[in-house]
């Protein structure tokens, strides 16, 4: 895939915010500081696209980024992030599954976990969400560069088996190294595609003598 050159398209705080031209969609989702907006900028290759913050609960709107003409990005708030009050993680709640259920445009989720650590209860529950309501999810089990070789092979195995088992891929990756990136590009991609190909039309029935 060629790097569509991609740029900030607005933030969202309620769904009337949410862009209205229908160009297909891919949510990136996971907790707090699990990486979503290093990912976004691995994925542009463009370094200061979407804000990064070693302080959790950077994001808290959702923010919406235009790849050319071909798809946005949502980069929606992390989950998880102990010291914010219970109203403020009550709404940001309230805005990810407004966004998530039910949007047409949604052609794909990229579900982030680190794959260092085992997945957190939050990271069980957005999976029983995505998983009750039928939202097809791409598994990036991010900062990968922080394993070993062995460790991260191991790790992947055992999400494969676990919170991934019903995502359409899992992958490692790393924006520090860069790997797994093109992999995902490709595969945010072919959804992207599958998504917008035409559905063929029902079928007609028998035609009349
Ligand atoms: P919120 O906006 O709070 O939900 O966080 P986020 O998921 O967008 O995380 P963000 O991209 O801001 O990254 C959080 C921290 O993790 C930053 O200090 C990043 O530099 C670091 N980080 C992100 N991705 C990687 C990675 O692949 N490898 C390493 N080593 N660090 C990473
Ligand atoms: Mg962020």
């Amino acid at each position: 895939m060629n790097h569509a050159i991609a740029t900030f398209a607005g933030s969202a705080a309620s769904p009337s915010d949410f862009p209205a031209d229908g160009l297909p969609e891919v949510a990136f989702l996971g907790r707090s500081n699990v990486g979503k907006s290093s990912l976004l900028n691995a994925l542009a290759g463009q370094r200061g696209l979407a804000r990064i913050s070693s302080s959790p609960g950077c994001t808290q709107t959702v923010n919406f980024f235009r790849v050319g003409d071909e798809m946005y990005w949502a980069d929606l708030p992390g989950y998880g992030y102990a010291k914010v009050p219970e109203a403020v993680r009550r709404s940001w709640d309230r805005l990810a599954s407004s966004y998530l259920v039910g949007r047409e445009p949604l052609a794909i989720s990229v579900f982030l976990v680190d794959l260092r650590h085992e997945p957190s209860e939050g990271d069980r529950t957005l999976q029983r969400f995505l998983d009750h309501h039928a939202i097809a999810y791409l598994l990036a089990a991010s900062k990968a560069d922080k394993l070993g070789r062995d460790e991260r092979g191991r790790r992947l195995r055992a999400l494969r088996d676990g919170i991934g088992r019903r995502a359409l891929d899992v992958i490692g990756t790393s924006s520090q190294t860069g790997e797994g990136i093109a992999q995902l590009r490709r595969a945010i991609h072919e959804q992207v595609l599958a998504f917008r190909r035409p559905k063929t039309p029902p079928n007609p029935g028998p035609t009349p003598p």
